[in-house]
């Protein structure tokens, strides 16, 4: 039966320029996820877009001298032709400030304002000493009430998972002047999470499947559930829709409240544009939602975004709001960090691959191979560009690489196309028989996200086919042209088969595979970036989207027609000098 997939991936803040630990832990895996579904048959939605209200978005604007619109408009456009040149399969890759975002939102407010799970209450909040604006809880630091950590940040301490208000912390300072904030009451709206307490214990529960450390991180949150506020003294975001309210020009909506948010703005926008049934992803339980976010991220997935949608639903109470019962995720898969030689990302302190650069400089199969193999799955993992050139040169071109090459030369020379299978022996049909059963093996790895144990499964059935190729050794049989041919067909049936697994990972080089295996037309899809109108009026913008079910992977072995020509192979991937790394590692520290 085939199934309903929401790949709901997090929106990365428009105010810079993304660079690979943003990619590494959720970006590239729920790519790999998206395409592994669509060509197991599945009907897969995968939407996100830039995250573009709030103060890390007006902070940097400042920094820049320019307005938070102007910031957002061009970091939206690099961010999206970045995960373009990833080759990153979005439905939709949109923005929060379009118009129609706005009003899923303001719409969701008032469901859940009318089910009174949000109210106006006066609280301290923070404001910056200096300018007098409002200060976000992630902009104020001190040390947590709870377990004494010094980073702890306004909303929530990163090391024992408590949500917190900025006033709870001890010795509070702003983390862009390093000020302790001033605390004046103001009104604000608050989500009433306490009322979802219940509902969202016994939801928690049954998550047995979800990858532990989500698990506990979201068993600590649900002990201490309190009202959060989901409106900020702030000019840049989306009103608040009530009167007295939405005429103000120092009130907005929280920009967690609003982003959360866009993984159903984005359905609905998809749906305009094409057609599609945005309900068929979240109502009535028939999708099954993955939402993908690194580790400090999981708090506003697995707490707030479902108290949200059971509140605009009318649960425990009320009535459902415009969009009807909204279904809750059925799984939050995050990641770890990435760090950087050692060291944090920062790009501040320039410890910092831009995925743009990168792109500029490698293949983008190479770097998406890299951050499955090592990517920060389930722990904390260190990027080394000693390991990038390594697994490269070994892994993917003395590995896969030269599988191909050295098959496809000695078809074209020898041959000139695809021969029959001809008499196959035991270790054919033993070579064989493995390939095809990987992709159940592959697959199930796949569904699971466990995309490291899938690429080292995959990559496992190179080695075994270069295996098979060495110890067939079709170059010694010139007196047998009868057995050559049937090692060949052999073989190239493997590299069938393993482009086929390796196409989630890989689309890039897997396309050009099967372009050599005579495959007309488009293999796995690519995202396009396309200029569209705002539907609502409002500025033209740049989003992805792509006609993914048109192409023609799909998660079988699929057999090879004889006869078919094969010409003199290109190198699949570029290897790579150890100088490389010496140059990298300079870019990286030009001042040390
Ligand atoms: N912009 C946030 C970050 O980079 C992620 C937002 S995810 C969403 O940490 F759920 F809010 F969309
Ligand atoms: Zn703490």
């Amino acid at each position: 039966m085939s199934r309903t997939i929401l790949t709901a991936v997090a929106w990365p803040y428009a105010n810079g320029p993304r660079h690979i630990g943003h990619v590494a832990g959720f970006g590239v895996p729920s790519d790999v996820f998206s395409r592994y579904h669509r060509m197991a048959g599945n009907k897969v939605l995968m939407v996100s877009g830039t995250d573009e209200h709030g103060t890390p978005i007006q902070v940097q604007a400042d920094r820049e001298g320019v307005t938070a619109r102007e910031l957002a408009d061009r970091y939206n456009r690099i961010i999206a032709e970045d995960l373009q040149g990833l080759g990153l399969t979005y439905d939709l890759f949109t923005r929060t400030t379009t118009r129609n975002h706005y009003e899923v939102v303001q719409k969701l407010f008032l469901a859940l304002h009318k089910n009174g799970y949000v109210v106006e209450r006066s609280q301290l909040s923070a404001i910056d000493a200096k300018t007098g604006r409002g200060l976000p809880d992630r902009y104020v630091e001190g040390t947590c009430p709870n377990c004494g950590y010094d980073g702890a940040r306004g909303d929530q301490c990163d090391n024992c998972g408590r949500q917190l208000d900025p006033q709870d912390l001890i010795n509070p300072r702003s983390t862009i002047d390093g000020e302790p904030p001033t605390f004046v009451e103001s009104a604000q709206f608050y989500l009433e999470l306490p009322a979802f307490a219940e509902l969202l214990a016994s939801w928690l529960k049954e998550r047995t499947d979800w990858r532990p450390n989500v698990l506990k991180y979201s068993a600590n949150l649900i002990d201490e559930m309190r009202p959060r506020a989901i409106s900020r003294d702030l000019d840049w975001g989306v009103p608040i829709p009530l009167e007295g309210w939405k005429d103000r020009n120092d009130k907005r909506l929280y920009v967690w409240f609003d982003a959360v948010i866009g993984y159903l703005s984005a359905s609905i926008e998809w749906s305009r544009r094409t057609g599609g049934s945005w309900e068929e992803f979240w109502h009535g339980g028939i999708a099954e939602g993955f939402y993908f976010m690194g580790k400090d991220n999981v708090v506003f997935h697995s707490v707030i975004w479902p108290a949200i949608l059971l509140g605009a639903s009318g649960k425990p109470e009320g009535s459902a709001g415009e969009y009807g019962e909204l279904d809750l995720p059925s799984e939050v898969v995050s990641s770890e960090y990435l760090t950087m030689e050692g060291k944090k990302f920062s790009s501040s302190r320039s410890v910092v691959i831009y995925v743009r650069d990168v792109l500029e400089r490698y293949g983008p199969d190479a770097i998406r191979y890299y951050l499955c193999v090592a990517g920060p799955e389930s722990s904390d993992t260190d990027f080394t560009w000693e390991q990038f050139v390594t697994r490269n040169n070994t892994e993917l071109v003395a590995g896969w690489g030269n599988l191909v090459n050295r098959t496809m030369s000695l078809v074209h020379k020898n041959l000139g196309s695809i021969p029959p299978a001809g008499d196959l022996t035991d270790d054919d049909r033993a070579a064989l028989t493995a390939s095809s059963a990987a992709f159940e093996t592959v697959g199930h790895l796949l569904g699971r996200n466990q995309v490291k144990a899938a690429i080292n499964e995959a990559m496992r059935i190179v080695g075994e086919a270069n295996k098979y190729l060495s110890d067939q050794a079709p170059w010694k049989l010139k007196e047998d042209p009868e057995r050559r041919a049937s090692v060949l067909h052999v073989a190239l049936q493997l590299i069938a088969d393993a482009k086929t697994l390796l196409t989630p990972f890989l689309p890039h080089s897997s396309q050009q595979v099967w372009e050599m295996l005579g495959g007309k037309g488009e293999w796995s899809g690519q995202p396009e970036l396309r200029e569209v109108d705002d539907l609502d009026g409002g500025p033209s913008y740049p989003v992805l989207m792509g006609d993914y079910a048109a192409a023609a992977a799909r998660w079988e072995s699929q057999p090879i027609t004889p006869g078919i020509p094969i010409g003199e192979p290109v190198p699949l991937f570029t290897k790579l000098d150890p100088s490389v790394i010496e140059e990298e590692l300079a870019r990286l520290d030009p001042g040390e």
